[in-house]
């Protein structure tokens, strides 16, 4: 391998939703990627009061911290934007304000640096995270779960996608946090109904396990959320054992969902693709250790190698759209400076379908 390649370094930006992120990070000679440094800054405290993602409050913070955020990161790694071999923007899918916000940010830097540039794809950097971390093979089957995705891809190769399943209503991590709101708990809602559920009775509200057994391996949410709901009126006024017993058994109903719906795809993978390389998991909700145990469980009897990134690469950060750029630089497939944002930009063209769009 060439000396440049061996040392490539890519500075990534990511502004597609809540999260400002900025990193450094350097093609490793061993497989993988070094991790120079890692900066994000959450809006968490500013969404708070309206218990979801304000667009246009992410945009406007965004714009605040940025170029901050970008010199520490550079600072941290110790290079000059001279040093860097590439720049790359997540160029959505997301909140269009704040994906405008960053990929301006990094064709402006690019230009002004004579650098080449790269407009990644928030998804794509979610699925090749595993590669940075863990430098595994393509194909693998990966289940990304977060507040705006779910899905189940096969990954094939860099810009080589095959989605096996989706959600037709609502993400996992929105219907977590849906479920937090109506009993009463803060945003985001994904770890408090995780808490909660630590001291509840998963066997004591019957709620129903949407898509369980059907063909294919989408995901349905909204009705299990409402059973929720009708669940919590008909037991009104809630007491705590209440809500620890609805978050319990509103926990223990997705994880069921989840491993039926990876069986699913699995099966799906294997008829096209062979056998995975591994089951990776990313995005927000793979925080949850009842999932996280399940996912294990499902693996080791099926033989398949688990990897969960840890959190901080499982929730949204620069380090993906870093790591994404020198995948794609390393091929040759950079962008030029009038690339523009895209709300909306799914992994698999050919299996687009409307759904939710937050990144
Ligand atoms: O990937 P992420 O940080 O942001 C995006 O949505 O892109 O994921 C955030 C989502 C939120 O919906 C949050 O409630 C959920 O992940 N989440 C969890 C847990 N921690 C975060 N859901 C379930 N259990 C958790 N421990
Ligand atoms: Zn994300």
């Amino acid at each position: 391998m060439p000396q440049k390649q061996r040392s490539m370094r890519v500075l990534g930006i990511e502004t597609t939703c809540d999260e400002t992120a900025a990193s450094v990070v350097r093609l490793s000679s061993v497989g993988g990627g070094d991790i120079l440094s890692n900066e994000v800054m959450s809006q968490i405290a500013q969404h708070a009061a309206y218990g979801g993602v304000v667009p246009e409050i992410a945009a406007r913070a965004h714009v605040d911290v940025l170029d901050h955020l970008v010199e520490r990161a550079l600072r941290q790694a110790g290079v000059a934007i001279g040093d860097v071999d590439g720049i790359a923007a997540a160029a959505g899918p997301g909140l269009i304000g704040g994906v405008i916000v960053g990929l301006t940010f990094g064709k402006a830097l690019a230009l002004a640096a004579r650098k080449p540039f790269i407009a990644v794809n928030h998804l794509e950097a979610h699925a090749l995270t595993a590669r940075l971390t863990d430098g595994i093979e393509f194909p693998y089957l990966l289940l990304l779960v977060s507040g705006g995705h779910t899905q189940l891809v096969s990954v094939r190769g860099v810009g080589d996608y095959r989605r096996l399943g989706t959600t037709i209503d609502d993400a996992i991590g929105e219907a977590f946090d849906k479920v937090a709101k109506m009993l009463g708990l803060p945003y985001p809602g994904g770890p408090e109904v995780e808490k909660q559920a630590l001291q509840g009775d998963p066997a004591r509200f019957s709620l129903p396990r949407p898509m369980l057994r059907r063909p294919g391996a989408d995901f349905s949410l909204s009705g299990l959320k409402t059973a929720v709901r009708l669940e919590a009126e008909r037991i009104a006024p809630l007491r705590p054992g209440d809500v620890a017993d609805l978050c319990a058994s509103f926990q223990a109903a997705v994880v069921d969902v989840i491993i039926d719906r990876i069986r699913h795809a699995l099966r799906a993978f294997r008829a096209e693709d062979g056998d995975p390389t591994a089951l990776v998991v990313a995005g927000g909700v793979a925080a949850n250790g009842a999932i996280r145990r399940a996912l294990a469980r499902f693996s080791g009897e099926s033989g398949l190698n688990l990897i969960v990134p840890p959190p901080a690469l499982c929730t949204d950060n620069g380090a993906m759209i870093a790591w994404t750029g020198i995948e794609r630089l390393r091929r040759g497939m950079t962008d030029d400076l009038t690339f523009a944002a895209r709300p909306r930009w799914p992994l698999d063209a050919s299996a687009e379908r409307v759904h939710n769009g937050k990144a």
